[in-house]
């Protein structure tokens, strides 16, 4: 069982930032819950003043979640968003990989980052970055000693949860839509149509190649998805230690919701919440050969990826 003292606690460092102890310090306290006054800064109810007063800021991240779409990147986010030092940017931002929106310039973007504490993390999640050409050089640029997150799952799962998005988007505008088999496989060929984007997205090392262009490899961590799913806090120790935040996630702040099937987050004693539905959608069933004809194809690339990274999956 869980006891009160397993709650996320304030950060060391932050205890004496605050100045003497009065009524200031127990309303800032609170802010570090991540509940009240921020998350009226957040929902943008905040006043000038009452920024200004609590010195908060908007700072651009210091680490990115880049990747892999379908890999767990909002799970990975909204889990790293209940360490006291951490604030997530809510909305995938997609500053780097759209033109648009880059050229509005780096100003731009990070007037789109929270409210944080300056002592705090920000961390924004935009999985396209990983798979986007520019994106790579683009980052470099505006800071190229930031961290680097990738979570990814066995890549035929993803590829298929990756099928199962644009499916039932297509459901839903009543469209109909190709089976997985016929989208993976060639039928001229009968390979592995590695023209399908699901197909290339899970080909990791080859976008991860271009990126090591820019960046060493130290400053990548490597999660491994399918783990997060089932059991959540050893992954996100590994990350608090790659980010340099003391460890402050516990086994408290995650619990096992039964219905939904999957970790829910627990902040605080009132405050809990589950991820939303189109996260953990049932898979079609796809055809075993078509199956063993990915995993076949993925083998060589995934070894690859285990050399590069260090990091070993026990992957098909
Ligand atoms: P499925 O829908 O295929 O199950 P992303 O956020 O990158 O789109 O990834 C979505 C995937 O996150 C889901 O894929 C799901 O399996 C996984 N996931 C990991 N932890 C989860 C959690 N606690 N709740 C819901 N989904 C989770």
């Amino acid at each position: 069982m869980c006891t009160r003292t397993q709650r996320l606690q304030p950060l060391c460092p932050i205890d004496g930032q605050f100045g003497p102890r009065g009524q200031e310090e127990i309303a800032l306290r609170a802010l570090q819950f991540k509940r009240g006054l921020l998350h009226e800064f957040r929902k943008g109810n905040a006043t000038k003043e009452q920024i200004r007063l609590h010195n908060l800021v908007q700072q651009l991240p210091k680490a990115i979640i880049i990747g892999v779409r379908k890999g767990g990147t909002r799970a990975l986010l909204e889990m790293l968003n209940l360490h006291p030092a951490v604030v997530k940017a809510s909305q995938e931002i997609h500053f780097f990989d759209n033109d648009e929106n880059y050229a509005k310039g780096i100003e731009w973007y990070r007037k789109k980052m929270p409210f944080s504490y300056p002592h705090q993390i920000t961390i924004e999640k935009s999985p396209a970055y990983f798979i986007t050409e520019e994106v790579p050089e683009r980052i470099y640029k505006m800071n190229s000693s930031i961290k680097l997150l990738i979570i990814v799952r066995e890549p035929t799962t993803r590829a298929i949860s990756d099928y199962t998005q644009v499916l039932e988007g297509k459901e839903r505008k009543n469209k109909t839509y190709y089976k997985f088999e016929k989208l993976a496989i060639d039928p001229n060929t009968c390979e592995v149509n590695t023209k399908y984007k699901a197909v290339r997205t899970s080909i990791y090392t080859k976008h991860l190649e271009r990126w090591l262009k820019y960046f060493p490899i130290e400053q990548f961590h490597i999660v491994d998805g399918d783990r997060l799913i089932t059991e959540p806090l050893p992954e996100l120790q590994l990350v608090e230690k790659f980010l340099n935040l003391p460890p402050r996630i516990s086994q408290y702040n995650l619990y096992f919701n039964a219905t939904r099937g999957f970790y829910c987050l627990r902040f605080n004693i009132v405050f809990n919440k589950c991820l939303a539905g189109s996260k953990g959608r049932i898979h079609p069933e796809v055809d075993t050969s078509v199956i063993t004809k990915l995993r076949k194809f993925f083998h060589p690339f995934n070894q690859k990826f285990y050399q590069i990274t260090g990091r070993t999956f026990n992957w098909p």
